[in-house]
Order: C-alpha cells, then sequence, then structure tokens
C-alpha cells in the first residue's frame, strides 16, 4: 500500500459511526452493515413507489433465477410485508455445467430459510418436451446461440403463468448495470421504439399482457451483491454459460471503464433519461404501423409478428392447417413448491 492511502480516513456509517462496508458515490452515502441494509429496503420502498409500481394488496409474481437479483429482490419484498409469489424456469441448461441444476438447488436454499413462501415451477423439458439447449438445435431461431430462443420462451411462459394464476405484476431483478447496458445499446443504434418503451414499468397495454416491474432498476449490480451478501444469500454465482461474449456483456464493460473514470455516470445516464421522459423533455415514438398486438392463433397470447406468435411457431410449420397446428404446440405445466 503507497503512503499516501495510509493517512485515508475509514469511511464511517452516516447513521452511526462504525465503519462503513460500502461507500455509494452517486448518493455521497457509506453506512455500515446494518445500515446498509435498511436504506436498501427503504430505497427500494421508494423506488416502488416513486414509478407506481404496485401496492400492498397486490398480488406480485417475483421472476427469480437464482441469482443474486432475483433472490435478493424477493428477499426484500417479502420483508416489506408485499404478497410476492416466486416462479423459476428450469431451463434445462445441464450440458457440461449444472447451471440450471445449482440454480434450482439455490432458491430451494433460500426458501428453507424463509417458511410461508410459494414457488411456481416451470420445466421447460418436462411441459415442451426439450430443454432450451435442445429446442435451440431444433428451431431455426436457435442457431449459433440459444440466448434469444431462451429469452422468448421465459417472456411467453412469465406472462402466461401470471396471467393464468391471477397475479396483478410481474416482478424481475433487473438492475441499474443491466438497464444502463439496454439504454446503451438503444441509443447507440437510435433504437425509437425500445427508447420509447424502456421503463421500470412495463404497463399492460392489452388483457392478455402481464403488468412488468422493475423495482432494482436503481440499483448497480455491486449495491445488490452487496445486499444478498450481509444478508447471507447463498445464490447462484455462475452467469449462464451461453452468456459468454454477449452484447451486452460488451456495453456493461464500456461502462464499467466510463464509470471508474467517473464515479455516478451510470446511475446519471439512466436516471436522467428517465427524468427527461417524464417531464416531456424528450419524447420517442414507436415506428408507425408497427405495434399493432393481435391474440396469436394458438396460445392467444399478442404478438406483432401476425397470426401466431414466435413462441407457437417453434412447433407450428407454415404448411399445417389450423387444427393440426392447434395440436402440435405442448401446454404449460405448473408445479408449486412451498416453504
Ligand atoms: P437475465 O436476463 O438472466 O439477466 O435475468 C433478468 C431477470 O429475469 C432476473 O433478474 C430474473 O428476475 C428473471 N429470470 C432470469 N432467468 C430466469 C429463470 N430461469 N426463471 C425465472 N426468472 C428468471
Ligand atoms: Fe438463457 Fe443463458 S441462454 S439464460
Ligand atoms: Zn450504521
Ligand atoms: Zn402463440
Amino acid at each position: 500500500m503507497g503512503e499516501g492511502r495510509r493517512h485515508h480516513r475509514v469511511p464511517r456509517c452516516k447513521r452511526c459511526g462504525q465503519p462503513a462496508v460500502i461507500f455509494m458515490r452517486q448518493h455521497r452515502l457509506a453506512l455500515c452493515e446494518t445500515h446498509y441494509q435498511e436504506w436498501f429496503v427503504n430505497y427500494t420502498q421508494r423506488t416502488i413507489e416513486k414509478y407506481h409500481m404496485f401496492r400492498p394488496e397486490h398480488r406480485i409474481l417475483v421472476a427469480v433465477s437464482g441469482g443474486k437479483d432475483s433472490l435478493a429482490l424477493w428477499d426484500v419484498l417479502t420483508q416489506l410485508g408485499y404478497k410476492a409469489d416466486g416462479l423459476y424456469i428450469g431451463l434445462g441448461i445441464d450440458e457440461g455445467t449444472r447451471y440450471s441444476e445449482l440454480s434450482l438447488e439455490a432458491i430451494r436454499g433460500f426458501m428453507a430459510e424463509r417458511p410461508g413462501l410459494r414457488l411456481n415451477i416451470v420445466d421447460m423439458k418436462e411441459s415442451y418436451g426439450e430443454t432450451i439447449p435442445e429446442l435451440a438445435r431444433r428451431t431455426r431461431r436457435g442457431r449459433g446461440k440459444p440466448c434469444s430462443v431462451c429469452g422468448l420462451s421465459k417472456r411467453h411462459i412469465m406472462n402466461e403463468v401470471a396471467l393464468r394464476e391471477g397475479y396483478d405484476v410481474l416482478a424481475t431483478g433487473h438492475n441499474l448495470d443491466d438497464e444502463a447496458a439496454v439504454l446503451f445499446q438503444n441509443t447507440l443504434h437510435w433504437q425509437t421504439g425500445y427508447l420509447a418503451r424502456q421503463s421500470p414499468v412495463l404497463e399492460a397495454t392489452h388483457p392478455g399482457l402481464v403488468r412488468k416491474v422493475k423495482p432494482f432498476c436503481r440499483f448497480y449490480e455491486r449495491e445488490v451483491a452487496a445486499y444478498a451478501i450481509v444478508r447471507g444469500i447463498e445464490y447462484q454465482y455462475d452467469e449462464c454459460p451461453f452468456s459468454v461474449g454477449a452484447t451486452t456483456i460488451y456495453y456493461k464493460e464500456l461502462l464499467n471503464r466510463l464509470e471508474r473514470q467517473s464515479p455516478g455516470s451510470k446511475f446519471q445516464f439512466y436516471t436522467q433519461f428517465l427524468n427527461a421522459k417524464k417531464k416531456g423533455l424528450i419524447t420517442f415514438h414507436e415506428p408507425e404501423g408497427e405495434v399493432v398486438l393481435r391474440p396469436c392463433r394458438i396460445c392467444g397470447q399478442p404478438t406483432t409478428a401476425g397470426e401466431i406468435c414466435a413462441f407457437c411457431r417453434m412447433w407450428v410449420r407454415p404448411d399445417m392447417d389450423p387444427e393440426e397446428a392447434k395440436k402440435v404446440v405442448p401446454t404449460l405445466k405448473l408445479r408449486v413448491e412451498t416453504s
């Protein structure tokens, strides 16, 4: 350690003066372990209120992957007294790794320490006869990487479970690093349609769509990780093996470099975008005529893709007659585990 560092004062908790475990530059705030937990939970509540995400009477479905973000989110929502059930989608990404297996193990471990939780489980293989890597290999969409098939399937299943089981809102664990990377990507390409829609709350613009919210959108990834650690949450540390080299990871690295040079810039970039949009200082529009939502002829979920949605098209071939097409798409099977 250099000479200068030795005289550096240990940051102290702003509330109690004990040594701090975290310093958040964008809030000019250092906190100890106890006060960090308290602050993190309260700040989530402030985000929920600021963006009118949901109220105590609503039933929330939390999409839990077993990673730190979604488990921390489930933990916080439960502490705040919300009625929040989990949804885990078993993707079957276990070839050469035990990624999905370990994800479910992490969720079960989390639940075992918290009696009274309810988890909905949809297993790809059980419901659809194929895991994500298998589906990806069989379909055109999956050529190269399974991520596109995976994203599409997760969105479809989350929406179906939320509507079928009568949840008011679907909550995901997306954090500031995720949102800023998407915003950066969409801005670089001036994806005006995506920019119009990028928001902590996605309203249900159609009766077949569930409302979606991201209560952690104002937390840096490192803040969520710090919270998970101080709460003793044993989450799945590994990233999905297919995420290596994903474009969002590249944008995240770029933003991390920017953040090192100019701390707080990620937070500013994202929150000022939301503020400017809210005040009407910047407006984006969907390209004309491209967002007509019609219910899919097979599953009924709204789609912009024509008669049959992209999910059902993984089974339906263009030459099939309507009766046959209805039969080839497998139906979702839901299991429930409680603690
Ligand atoms: P990701 O796209 O992997 O960064 O995940 C973003 C969010 O989607 C997570 O925070 C979870 O809320 C949700 N999610 C991802 N994978 C799953 C899964 N297998 N089952 C349920 N929810 C998931
Ligand atoms: Fe879906 Fe990696 S391909 S999580
Ligand atoms: Zn303190
Ligand atoms: Zn469909």
